[in-house]
């Protein structure tokens, strides 16, 4: 009998399942919903706040400097190698859960069971991180108009002093899951006007920027070699996230063959070059070690004297980054969706809502515990344990594409990886590069986080698996 922790799902029964009566999705996604939905869930709060930390360093290593130029540039090709991976399984396989699914079909239960374990930290403990970087924004407007909140109601306990909760992060993830509950079509409409909004805003950054930049500025070009733009690019991995989302929403889209591969190609490509000539101006503006860290973007625009400038470019920023939370949101709710489907978590987490069609348990579950943590924990942390969990699963995205080529070699392929199987290889030492540039603290959060995943597995999973009810191997 073969090992069961290495029972692989077929890619025919997975289409079968998802389109089960009970559990089918609406499809109604078009190509445009589709990258709009990328852009939606990539241009955020990587772009608008983390940028800060990544050029000015903080306790657990040095910043970029200007350099951070290069780390998007190291982080962004990371991605579109992850990116060519996810798009050849996206076509072959579009259904709910990601990466998720794509190890069920190629690595076996237990690899998919971690991939879907990481993609929690992927998709729900980055909500947590664009949340507390949306009530950052916000506040920053209040300011302006001269409405400060306490400084109690809107820090995680710890990071400042008198601090009890971020209210605002946890408010704008309930109001977010609310909208979910309602349906997809109508969250993704709404990303669409956002996305024009966030772009412009960027662009505008970009334009207005340009002419206040101090080629001085630019040098030294990394006080902290390498190590520093190392450490920034694992730091900056945080504003690339998104694109993998599309994916995840497959199985609501009208032609995924076609239109999955575009939708995740497209917005990373775009994504990148914006953020290259952020960074490039953001740190010919200011000098780099006076960047500040909690609204760079809209605060380096007022040191250059456009204070209106500023306040415009911080409402794009909540704009922006409440789209990001409505796509990070969708992909942990999908996560939640596929992994109960399978069996692997409680069924009632897939049960979708007789009038809505949506996943209203999984999406509940999901913005409780978003918004608890949003109130709680520290960005930076919860950032760093995002990328830690994002990067380690497209590292097994990147195996899996290697290790179906050789068991299903002639399925078929509607988009192929280029340069097999240098694209794959290359993409999972990339990342598994800048994970190693993630601190030790995270590193041990995230070895207790995969012992805790592997624990539930064996708890519940391995017995509860609709594999292992068909096959009776754990019985
Ligand atoms: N890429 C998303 C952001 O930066 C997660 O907010």
């Amino acid at each position: 009998m073969p090992n069961p922790l290495f029972r692989t799902k077929s890619i025919e029964q997975i289409l079968a399942d998802s389109n089960h009566p009970e559990h089918r999705l609406k499809k109604t996604l078009t190509v445009w919903d589709l990258t709009a939905l990328g852009i939606g869930g990539i241009i955020g709060t990587g772009i608008f706040v983390l940028i800060g930390t990544a050029v000015v360093g903080d306790a657990h290593r040095p910043g970029a400097g200007p350099g951070i130029v290069l780390s998007f540039i190291l982080s962004g090709l990371t991605c579109a190698l992850a990116a060519l991976c996810y798009a050849e399984f996206a076509a072959m396989i579009p259904v709910a859960g990601s990466a998720y699914t794509y190890s069920y079909v190629t690595l076996g239960e237990f690899l998919a069971w971690i991939t879907g374990w990481n993609l929690i930290l992927e998709y729900g403990v980055a909500c947590v991180a664009v949340s507390i970087g949306w009530s950052g924004y916000f506040n920053n407007i209040l300011k302006t108009l001269g409405l400060e909140l306490p400084v109690w109601a809107t820090h995680a306990p710890g990071t400042v002093e008198g601090a009890v909760a971020n209210l605002p992060a946890a408010i704008i993830v309930l109001l977010v899951t609310g909208v979910l509950v309602l349906g997809v079509k109508e969250s993704a409409r709404t990303t669409g006007v956002i996305v024009v909004v966030k772009v412009a805003v960027v662009l505008f950054f970009i334009v207005v920027g340009l002419f206040s930049v101090e080629p001085a500025n630019w040098s030294p070009f990394m006080p902290y070699g390498f190590e520093g733009v190392g450490a920034a690019a694992a730091i900056v991995f945080f504003a690339y996230i998104g694109f993998d989302a599309v994916s995840t929403t497959a199985e609501e889209a009208r032609n995924p063959q076609r239109d999955v591969p575009i939708g995740i190609i497209a917005s990373l490509a775009l994504c990148t070059l914006l953020y290259v000539l952020v960074a490039a101006v953001l740190t010919g503006i200011v000098p780099y070690a006076r960047i500040d860290i909690h609204a760079p973007v809209a605060e380096a625009l007022r040191v250059a004297g456009f204070r209106w400038g500023a306040a415009l470019v911080a409402t794009g920023a909540v704009a922006g980054i409440t789209s990001v939370l409505f796509v990070m949101m969708i992909g942990q709710i999908r996560v939640f969706f596929a992994m109960s489907r399978d069996g692997l978590l409680g069924p009632w987490l897939s049960k979708v809502h007789t009038r809505f069609r949506t996943p209203h348990h999984a999406t509940l579950l999901t913005g409780m515990a978003v918004a608890v943590l949003s109130a709680l924990v520290p960005i930076g942390e919860a950032a760093d344990m995002t990328n830690i969990g994002t990067l380690f699963a497209f590292a097994l995205v990147c195996v899996g594409v290697l290790v179906l080529r050789r068991i299903k070699p002639n399925h078929p392929r509607p988009f192929r990886v280029p340069f097999m199987p240098w694209v794959p290889l290359l993409g999972m030492g990339a990342c598994l590069g800048l994970m190693a540039f993630l601190p030790t603290i995270t590193w041990i959060r995230f070895g207790v986080w995969t012992v805790i995943g592997v624990a539930v597995y064996f708890g519940y999973g391995a017995r509860h698996s609709k594999l292992a009810s068909t096959r009776e191997d754990f019985a």
